[in-house]
């Protein structure tokens, strides 16, 4: 299988990605305002955030009939921890965008019957219609939401080992403030990959060897985001340093 180059869109820098992220959103929600979105936490959507808060509050762009679940979360965290992606979402993008509570079903990391929590989740999902959008961030080890190397493909929502790479770049992020947890809840992959568009977002250095695992066109469940190459509806936007960075490893 070769590797579908033609759906990356290489982006100047992170902010020429955000605008493009924010127009492929906005012209979903022309098409389908009630529209359903899986949304990932990070550094990677922040631009992409702020550029449809900023839209929403210009009235250029409503979401006020769009439905958000997220991709991810710490395990055992409760939605107020400011480590929470939950939190992180609301901040970032749920409350200042305007968006009604009953519209926003985000996951519980604290729940105390996780795995019904699992399929609550799922069922949310289906009855909201499925996903139209899934919205993904890439982890340096290749992860899409929290489903890390070696990740069953078949898997929907789910708790998981987070693995000592992911756990390590984000006390970084966290400049050693927080504990990480040594568990998370994410969508699985069978979940990402029955959304009906994709839209991956890839910024940052650190991303080089993943993506170039995605380029490669071979689907490898050492690199979760290779499970991405068979949708019909991927659009991968890059930024432009990573493209002469693909062969470091
Ligand atoms: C975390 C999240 C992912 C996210 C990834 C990339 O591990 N679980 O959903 O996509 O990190 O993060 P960043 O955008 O900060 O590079």
């Amino acid at each position: 299988m070769s590797a579908p180059t033609s759906t990356i869109l290489w982006c100047r820098d992170a902010s020429e990605l955000s605008r493009i992220a924010a127009d492929h959103v906005a012209a979903l929600l022309a098409r389908k305002p009630e529209a359903v979105f899986a949304l990932p936490t990070g550094q990677t959507p922040l631009g992409l955030y702020a550029e449809l808060v900023a839209r929403a509050a210009a009235k250029r762009l409503s979401v006020a009939q769009a439905r958000f679940f997220n991709l991810d979360d710490y395990l055992g965290l409760s939605a107020d921890h400011p480590l929470s992606y939950a939190r992180f979402l609301r901040e970032q993008f749920l409350m200042p965008a305007g968006v009604a509570e009953e519209h926003i079903r985000l996951l519980k990391g604290d729940a105390v019957e996780i795995k019904a929590e699992c399929r609550d989740y799922e069922a949310a999902i289906a009855a909201a219609g499925g996903l139209d959008l899934a919205i993904l961030g890439l982890g340096t080890n290749g992860h899409i939401g929290f489903n890390e190397p070696g990740s069953d493909w078949s898997a929907h929502t789910h708790v998981v080992s987070l693995s000592q790479e992911t756990r390590t770049t984000h006390v970084k992020q966290t400049r050693g403030q927080f504990a990480i947890p040594e568990y998370g809840i994410t969508v699985g992959i069978a979940t990402i990959v029955a959304a009906r568009e994709i839209l991956l977002l890839v910024v940052g250095g650190g991303k080089a060897r993943a993506l170039a695992a995605f380029r490669s066109g071979i689907p490898d469940p050492k690199w979760p985001v290779t499970a991405l190459l068979t949708h019909p509806n991927l659009t991968v936007l890059a930024e432009a340093e990573l493209q002469s960075e693909r062969e470091a490893t």
